[in-house]
């Protein structure tokens, strides 16, 4: 086994679900962040991440709990809990012990559903959200395909997965672009920004090849929020989307959506090709990812990316970061 990666989990906005994985009345336990949870979603349609340990008698809420009404009832002695984290029942009681009806009595986390996702904030030490999810204008949209998704899981972290985003040499050599790209990365507050655009050769669907040039711009909205738009032969968008199972595992998820095409075109094929290679691709990334060390001081030479910035940029969403990448 290579050494534990060293950084904790990083705070911010992460998957927790699809929207549409996640019914009225469903009930699931989950671990992320390190933590045992409980996911759930009310009868009116309210999504809920909640800590998995019932504070009267530590039963497990996403064993057996379920939902009743706009709260999830645990399985033990039916106390029943709110999203926000306050119990508005105990059946069994003339009167409510007063600190179980405050919100937060049972850990919550906030929750949002955007871009079919469902997802939570997670900070280490409970701070509020300070930032938000951004909305795909092109996800649900008629004029573009409904979601294509991917998923693996594996030994990384999220920093890790997102700096092959300031690497562009490892385009070339890992995915094969026909030179190793020309980029580009700013950064705003919790927002960065990689624009990249190099030459690239298609194989058509009756196989002739073509050349051209790719041009994609991938967009970081904190730790766990992350989507490339690609253009070059079709219009696709990608999510990108790490959440931490803890610090030392991920679950990674590959969301696509591309603009329709005329059915049987050569745009459409090219279009699904395109989404193929790049999920295939990502499987080059992960024999890398679940093998690596984090090198705190790499030997860079000058055909890198920014490195050193994009970890100065990343170690803002940790309490703690490692002193030496803070420094
Ligand atoms: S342990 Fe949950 S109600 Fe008793
Ligand atoms: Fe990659």
């Amino acid at each position: 086994m290579p050494e534990p990666l060293p950084h904790p989990v990083p705070f911010g906005w992460f998957l927790v679900s699809y929207a549409d994985e996640l019914a009225p009345g469903d009930v699931r336990p989950v671990r992320y962040f390190g933590r045992e949870l409980v996911l759930f979603r009310t009868a009116s349609g309210v999504p809920a991440l909640m800590d998995a340990h019932c504070p009267h008698l530590g039963a497990h809420l996403g064993h057996g709990g379920h939902v009743d009404d706009e709260a999830l009832r645990c399985p033990f002695h039916a106390w029943a809990w709110a999203p926000d984290g306050r119990c508005v029942d105990v059946p069994y009681a003339k009167r409510m012990p007063a600190k179980v009806e405050r919100p937060g009595a049972l850990g919550s986390y906030p929750v949002v559903e955007r871009n079919q996702i469902v997802w939570a904030w997670y900070h280490p030490s409970g701070e509020k959200p300070f930032f938000d999810v951004v909305e795909h204008p092109e996800v649900g949209d008629p004029d573009w395909e409904p979601l294509t998704r991917y998923q693996w899981c594996f030994r990384s972290s999220v920093q890790e997965i997102a700096e092959n985003g300031v690497d562009p040499a490892h385009f070339r050599y890992v995915h094969g672009m026909d030179a190793v790209p020309e980029g580009e990365t700013s950064y705003d507050g919790v927002m960065r920004r990689s624009a990249l655009e190099g030459p690239r050769t298609w194989e058509n669907p009756d196989g002739s090849v073509q050349a051209g040039t790719s041009r994609l711009l991938t967009v970081q909205n904190g730790a766990g929020q992350k989507w490339t738009r690609f253009w070059g032969r079709t219009e696709t968008l990608l999510m990108t989307i790490v959440t931490p199972i803890d610090d030392q595992e991920v679950e990674l998820r590959f969301a696509f959506t591309r603009r329709r095409e005329a059915p049987g075109s050569p745009e459409e094929a090219i279009g699904r090709a395109s989404i193929e290679s790049i999920a295939g691709g990502v499987e080059d990334d992960i024999r890398i990812w679940s093998h690596k060390v984090h090198q705190a001081r790499p030997l860079l030479c000058d055909g890198d990316g920014p490195i050193p910035e994009y970890r100065r940029y990343f170690s803002q969403f940790y309490v703690d970061a490692p002193a030496r990448e803070r420094a």
